[in-house]
């Protein structure tokens, strides 16, 4: 059983059978005020589409089988995007609004007792917050529960109009370019985010019309539609309002990544990281650091990236899907991708980790030094000025300055396998495929293209030619020229 279902079975009795509750997901739209080519849920904040986080949050309070999806607008890749979550997809083909995407999934929520409606392009809403709004619901025994926040700026959201101050019920939802002057300072907005009684909901949705400025069907109508039938629409506010603020345009994208990725920076040093002027970091919300560890000003830690305790990330450096041990040291201006570190390494400054790098215990990776496909024992030295491409380097065995792996022979990549406590001078290049043995040696300068038995000393270097007293011979034969 997987989380979200043992989450979802933990809930008990608001999820027997008889009370199944889905979640549908609005995720059809263009994103128009975007003005970018790519569909807006596809859009990322801390690393992850946006839709990406709706589910996510969802699948903590049903299962992935009761999530519906409803997409539209490049449909093949929205689907794509998120195809792993395990979730089912209702196709809208043509987007005709909020109220339209309802429509289209009526088939699939018949079933369904509840449904909990999200939007695609509201990504900070949390699992509590759903789980809130679920339980307001159900103890109101509602028709409509819409969930309302009262941000420091409304404008562009629609409004909720109560019946009194103080009462839960709601008469309508208006939306921003329908507001009369008075309803202009109303700042309570609709999140965008509901729960309905799913019979209630279908016997009524038909009446909705395109009769507004988009000329859409707009799903808010239904909070009019069902009051005036008699029904129970109610609305409840979620604690922190920047939990529902939508990404409609650039702008609005950019401050929900400020504002999720202060809450990774803060969720991380609440469990003992340090991260020093943390407005400065790009951590992406999934990434996972141990206790003691410290993030230096302008350091990027991306995807899936997991790092140990007590390790110091020095500035400049940006890290991407890769596991550090503990105590590691990652020196300024690093890029590392797809690797892992061992405890107690020391990488940089200036070096760059490509993917597949698996860097041992105590093992030192220098200056401009590109590691790719390479495994470095326990304590195995590449200092200053290095390539290592395909390549296997036992322990202790020191690479000297400049020293290349010639992995690439134009067609194909080939293996350089170097053993433990093996020295390779600088500027050496090894031409692979390749082994050399335990405990040999390779003479500074060598281009060595054939094996190197164990203990034993390769050179393969022009030899030196010195003719004592030359300069002076020479200097004396010639005049100098006029
Ligand atoms: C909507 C609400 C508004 C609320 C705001 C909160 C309506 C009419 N208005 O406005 O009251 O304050 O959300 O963020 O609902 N979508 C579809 N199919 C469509 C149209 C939209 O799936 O035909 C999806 C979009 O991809 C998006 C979500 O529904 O994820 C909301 O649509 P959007 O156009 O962003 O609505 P807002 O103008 O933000
Ligand atoms: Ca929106």
């Amino acid at each position: 059983m997987n989380e979200a279902i043992e989450l979802a079975a933990a809930r008990g009795p608001d999820l027997s059978p008889g009370s199944k509750l889905a979640v549908v997901i609005m995720a059809a739209g263009k994103g128009t005020r975007l003005k970018s080519g790519r569909p807006k849920v596809l859009h990322q904040i801390g690393g992850k589409p946006l839709l990406g986080h709706v589910i996510a949050a969802a699948s903590r309070v049903v299962a992935p089988g009761d999530i519906y999806v409803v997409v539209g607008h490049q449909a093949e890749r929205v689907k794509a995007a998120v195809a792993d979550t395990g979730v089912h997809f209702i196709e809208q083909p043509d987007q005709r609004g909020t109220g339209h995407a309802i429509q289209c999934a009526q088939a699939a929520i018949g079933g369904y007792e509840h449904i909990l409606v999200l939007s695609g392009d509201v990504p900070l809403i949390q699992p509590q917050t759903i789980e809130h709004l679920w339980r307001f619901h159900q103890a109101e025994r509602a028709a409509m529960t819409l969930l309302t926040a009262v941000p420091p700026d409304p404008t562009g959201y629609g409004r909720v109009v109560r019946g009194s101050k103080k009462s839960p019920e709601v008469g309508a939802i208006v939306e921003q370019w329908a507001l009369t002057a008075q309803q202009q300072t109303q700042r309570e907005i609709n999140s965008g985010i509901y729960a309905f009684r799913t019979k209630i909901l279908l016997a009524h949705l038909d009446k909705l019309t395109t009769n507004n400025a988009h000329g859409e069907l707009y799903l808010t109508d239904m909070a009019a539609i069902l009051s005036a039938a008699g029904e129970r629409v109610v609305a409840i506010e979620a604690g922190e309002a920047a939990e529902v603020l939508g990404a409609n345009t650039i702008a609005e994208l950019v401050a929900l990544d400020a504002t999720l990725r202060a809450a990774t920076a803060s969720r991380l040093m609440a469990v003992g990281v340090t991260i020093f002027r943390p407005e400065t970091c790009v951590i992406d919300a999934e990434v996972e650091i141990a206790p003691d560890t410290v993030i230096e000003p302008f350091v990027q830690l991306l995807g899936s990236t997991r790092i140990g305790g007590e390790c110091l990330i020095r500035s400049f450096s940006v890290i991407e899907n890769c596991k550090l041990g503990n105590s590691v040291l990652i020196h300024q201006s690093c890029v590392l991708a797809d690797s892992t570190i061992g405890d107690g390494a020391k990488i940089g400054p200036f070096a760059h980790l490509r993917p597949g790098s698996e860097i041992g215990e105590n093992a030192h990776v220098g200056n401009f030094v590109e590691t790719k496909k390479a495994r470095l024992g326990k304590g195995a030295k590449a200092n200053h000025l290095t390539y290592l491409g395909d390549a296997e380097i036992g322990e202790r065995t020191n690479i000297g300055a400049g020293v290349i792996t010639c992995n690439y022979d134009g067609v194909q990549k080939h293996t350089t396998t170097i053993g433990k406590d093996v020295f390779v001078g600088s500027d050496s290049t090894l031409v692979a495929p390749l082994t050399v043995e335990d405990g040999a040696y390779i003479g500074a300068g060598s281009c060595i293209t054939k094996d190197v038995p164990a203990g034993s000393l390769a050179l393969a270097r022009a030899q030196q030619i010195v003719k004592p007293g030359w300069v002076a011979a020479r200097r004396s034969s010639r005049k100098p020229s006029q």
